[in-house]
């Protein structure tokens, strides 16, 4: 079901595939194992404590196969019905060794890997070994989150007293709702810069600088390609023909945290302005690429803003304690909870975990693999696809010409499927497609762009592309 173009591989000396499975893979695999210790070092149960340990192994030998580029192994099978297809794939690859192997099935493998040794035990089931990492990432994005939720708030007051139209015509009203909406979405996209998998090294200083509204300023031209204004004439659309009718949209969730928020604070702003009367999220069944959404992440999100002062002020884990917040930024922040948390009791924000999302397939395989999910995404008026992976798996992280439109290098996810597909995505991988002819060349003339060798302007979440196809035109 795949498309023909081949894909990036890990034996690409040239590609992000090879630095990630050289370098930033076996830096993953490590901050796992030291989670682990510190978990298993504060375990009182012996038993518990003594299959943390032969976890903890498990990953040492993933670790060295890794690094020793020894074959990927069949996975143990966990009693889950995606791991016939994940071994069996494997087989029809040929037995490849990490370091000259599909790099989007590899690093689907990875974490499903490492998932099979907490499913397979006694004690640890559901354990997430990159949950503290997460949280703790949440509670750095501090100044961004209040700062967001202070605008949020005095654009929903203003919205209810109608001051937003006041004065003003047709035109002028439209003008500004397509900003707003521009506005929200771009928030939404620069959300995603900040995943773990990527930024193994951000201080509390990095992470702060790339979530403010100047950030967000400084980076408007750096989406190489953006297909809002046809995303929000689809949705005014819908909202003129089927005034009183259901209009869902859907939102393919990437990373938990700061980004999950700013997808929240997308839903919010859809549901309050009508544009949309449900939204649907996805999440992840397990702990996915670091740092990607689990039911869990979403309501430990919610629970963080019950109380924000508690959450923001505890002393973190090196000692550090922060500065209490002021009464108008506790009540930011609960203005948020409460509106969102109304919206999920009255079914208009839903959580709708499906296995598909965590297999080692691209969505070329969705009509075949999971043919429900593909119908059930047709009853959306849009599909909104988080982050990189989506992009990768949207795209099966083939080596496309640059200029290919996207329409096709999603192939049945295209026209005619009946899905409305928006990718959000600030690059971190090789793919890219949809750029105007000469538009990589030139840039990969800049300056850490990687000249004709190789596409580094596409490895670190600088440049975004936002990337629409209408399926149901
Ligand atoms: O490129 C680095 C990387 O880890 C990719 O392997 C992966 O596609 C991506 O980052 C994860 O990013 P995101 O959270 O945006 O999907
Ligand atoms: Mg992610």
């Amino acid at each position: 079901f795949d498309p023909k173009t081949p894909q990036f591989f890990t034996s690409d000396a040239s590609s992000f595939a090879s630095v990630s499975a050289h370098k930033r893979w076996p830096v993953i695999v490590t901050g796992a194992i030291d989670d682990l210790h510190r978990t298993v070092g504060d375990v009182t149960d012996d038993d518990k404590a003594k299959e943390g340990k032969s976890i903890i192994a498990k990953f040492t030998t993933l670790k060295y196969e890794l690094q020793h580029d020894r074959q990927l192994t069949p996975l143990d099978d966990d009693g889950e019905s995606d791991i016939a297809s994940y071994n069996k794939e494997l087989e029809q690859r040929g037995n490849p060794s990490w370091h000259n192997v599909a790099w989007l099935y590899a690093e689907c493998y990875l974490y499903r890997r490492m998932e099979t040794f907490f499913a397979l035990s006694k004690h640890w089931k559901g354990y997430d070994v990159f949950g503290r990492q997460k949280l703790s990432t949440f509670k750095s994005s501090r100044p961004a989150v209040l700062e967001l939720a202070a605008r949020y708030r005095e654009l929903a007051q203003d919205a209810a007293s109608g001051k937003q139209s006041e004065g003003k015509s047709a035109e002028e009203v439209e003008q500004a709702e397509r900003l707003l909406f521009s506005e929200m979405c771009e928030i939404c996209l620069w959300g995603n810069a900040t995943d773990l998998s990527l930024l193994t090294s951000l201080t509390y200083e990095d992470i702060q600088k790339l979530q403010g509204s100047q950030a967000r300023k400084d980076s408007q031209s750096n989406i190489i390609v953006n297909d809002l204004g046809a995303a929000f004439e689809t949705m005014q659309k819908a909202r003129r023909e089927k005034k009183d009718g259901e209009r869902r949209v859907d939102i393919v969730l990437d990373n938990s945290g700061f980004e999950l928020f700013v997808d929240l604070i997308l839903a919010g702003y859809l549901l309050s302005s009508g544009l949309a009367t449900s939204i649907v999220l996805h999440p992840k069944r397990l702990p996915w690429f670091v740092s990607d959404v689990t039911p869990k992440d979403f309501s430990d999100l919610l629970n963080s803003m019950v109380d924000p002062q508690a959450f923001y002020t505890a002393s973190d884990e090196s000692g550090k304690t922060h500065p209490p917040l002021s009464d108008k930024e506790v009540a930011d922040v609960q203005f948020l909870f409460k509106q969102w948390s109304e919206f999920h009791q009255d079914g208009k924000l839903i959580l709708r975990p499906h296995s598909f999302w965590t297999t080692q397939g691209c969505y070329w395989r969705m009509p075949h693999v999971a043919p429900e999910l593909f119908e059930d995404l047709k009853e959306s008026e849009l599909v909104l696809f988080k982050g990189d992976l989506n992009y990768r798996k949207l795209t099966n992280d083939a080596q496309w010409d640059p200029t290919t439109p996207f329409t096709t290098a999603i192939g049945p996810m295209g026209p005619k499927s009946g899905i409305r597909v928006l990718a959000f995505r600030t690059c971190k991988a090789d793919v890219v497609v949809g750029l105007p002819a000469g538009e990589d060349e030139k840039l990969r003339q800049l300056p850490d762009g990687g000249g004709n060798e190789a596409r580094k302007w596409a490895w670190s979440g600088k440049w975004a592309v936002v990337s629409f196809s209408d399926g149901k035109a």
